[in-house]
Order: structure tokens, then C-alpha cells, then sequence
């Protein structure tokens, strides 16, 4: 029977936040970097700004990764475009600016990469609206074989499958911990991969969910504790520093 998912060929490996190890997290330069590394594809962060712009930004506040404070649902756009959003990483990254959703796509586009953008539905944000948002300019910009849409959220995870059909929409349920009911949620999604922490992923759990859906275990740096799971079926890690699985991946 055809899949009726996109016939995705995922990477062994998807640079986290684009290559954030040797680039400031979630920016245009962390993706180009990965680029340059080599990586297919990279996973994102997606959060609407508060006057609904779709940004690239992982966090619900400022301070971690800019030279701002407060929190993102207080910026419009002309006030995000004013933060540094590179400097905190490093001098070679100065001035870079908070990137939009559309500016990212435009980029992955240009490079030709693949995306696994997770859905960030931090404390008090609105599932639905970000969803609203997101799902029709991916649907325009990307095409299906290159793109997983992603989220611990599964309010937001329906809302985008009521918005597109599997085959045009690759979902992935993010998971900390596997929940007893991960099969229940994947099926009631028609999801196409399951994403979870891979230092509490256990072996019978990874073997079985492999054998219905694809595997992708975040955020692994260190390819000699992580290699005994790729046996177990694992299709993809998600790292900030892909490169050092270079020598390290099953044939
Ligand atoms: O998508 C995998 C991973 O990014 C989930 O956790 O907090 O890094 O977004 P976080
Ligand atoms: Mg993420």
C-alpha cells in the first residue's frame, strides 16, 4: 500500500537550531553555517511576535540569546528588527538581526535544505493562532518532501493536520519521556515521525514505535554515547554539532 506520507529522505542527521554549537541558535547565519557543513537539513524554532509576525526564536524572553530583555510577545516587528541577536554568541556574529519565518523559508529555499520547524507554543501563547499563521506560507514556500512540521504541543499538531492533508503535511510529535499513549497520539495525527529526548528513550519503545513510524531522537552531541541507538532503529539525530557524527554513523 503507497505511504500516504511525502517520500521524505531524512538525513541521518539535522543540524538543531540550525548549526548552534558553531552559530548563534535559530538565525539566518546558524542555517548558513550548517549549509556549509554540510547538513540537508536543519530544525528550527517558530513563535508569532506580538503583533503576529512569525519569527525564528526559540525562548518566551529576550535575554538568553540578545541584547535585549523582557519578553517576545512585547516586540512588534520594527522593535525585534533593533536587537543583536548575534553578538551574545560571538563578535564574528554582530548585528545579526531576529530572523522572520518568511526570511527563513526564503533561505532553506535558496539552499535548497530541508526543514523540521517546531511549532514553540510557549506558557500562554496561543496554539491556534501560531498555527494560523505558520501552516499556510509553509504550504506556499516549501514542498512536502522537504519539510516536517513539529511540536510537543498536540493541540497545535491537530489544528495543522485539520489545516493539511498527511500527504502534503509531514507531522512530528515531539515527545520528553514516550507517554504510554504515544501510539493513540500519532494515529489520531496520521503523524509521520515520532521526536523524542534520546537520553530517556528506551530500546523496546524505540523498536516499536520504528517499526510504524520514522525515529528522530534530539539533542544528541555525543556520538559515542548516543551509537548503541541507532541500532534500535533510530532514522535521524537531531544535534548542534553534526559534524562530530561524521565518522560515527551505522552504513
Ligand atoms: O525539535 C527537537 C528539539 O528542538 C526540541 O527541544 O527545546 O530544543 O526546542 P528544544
Ligand atoms: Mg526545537
Amino acid at each position: 500500500m503507497p505511504s500516504p506520507h511525502p517520500a521524505i529522505v531524512l538525513p541521518r542527521l539535522i543540524a538543531h537550531r540550525g548549526l548552534s554549537a558553531h552559530a548563534p541558535e535559530n538565525t539566518l547565519a546558524a542555517v548558513r553555517a550548517a549549509h556549509r557543513a554540510g547538513c540537508d537539513w536543519v530544525e528550527l524554532d517558530v513563535q508569532l511576535l506580538g503583533d503576529g509576525t512569525p519569527v525564528i526564536w526559540h525562548d518566551a524572553t529576550l535575554k538568553r540569546c540578545s541584547d535585549s530583555r523582557g519578553k517576545l510577545v512585547d516586540l512588534d516587528l520594527p522593535r525585534a528588527r533593533r536587537l543583536d541577536v548575534g553578538a551574545w554568541f560571538g563578535d564574528a556574529f554582530r548585528g545579526e538581526r531576529m530572523a522572520t519565518l518568511q526570511e527563513m523559508l526564503a533561505l532553506i529555499e535558496a539552499l535548497d535544505m530541508g526543514l523540521n520547524l517546531e511549532l514553540k507554543v510557549n506558557r500562554g501563547r496561543s496554539a491556534a493562532a501560531l498555527v494560523e499563521c505558520v501552516v499556510p506560507t509553509l504550504l506556499e514556500t516549501l514542498p512536502a518532501q522537504r519539510l516536517i512540521l513539529s511540536s510537543f504541543d498536540g493541540n497545535a499538531l491537530a489544528l495543522a493536520r485539520d489545516l493539511a492533508p498527511a500527504e502534503r503535511l509531514a507531522l512530528g510529535v515531539l515527545f520528553e519521556g514516550i507517554p504510554r499513549s504515544w501510539r493513540q497520539r500519532c494515529e489520531a495525527l496520521n503523524a509521520f515521525s515520532v521526536h523524542c529526548d534520546w537520553t530517556r528513550l528506551k530500546k523496546a519503545q524505540a523498536q516499536a514505535i520504528a517499526d510504524e513510524y520514522r525515529l528522530l531522537c534530539y539533542t544528541a552531541n555525543d556520538p559515542t554515547a548516543f551509537a548503541p541507538r541507532w541500532g534500535w532503529g533510530v532514522d535521524s539525530v537531531i544535534s548542534d554539532d553534526p559534524e562530530r557524527f561524521a565518522n560515527h554513523l551505522p552504513n
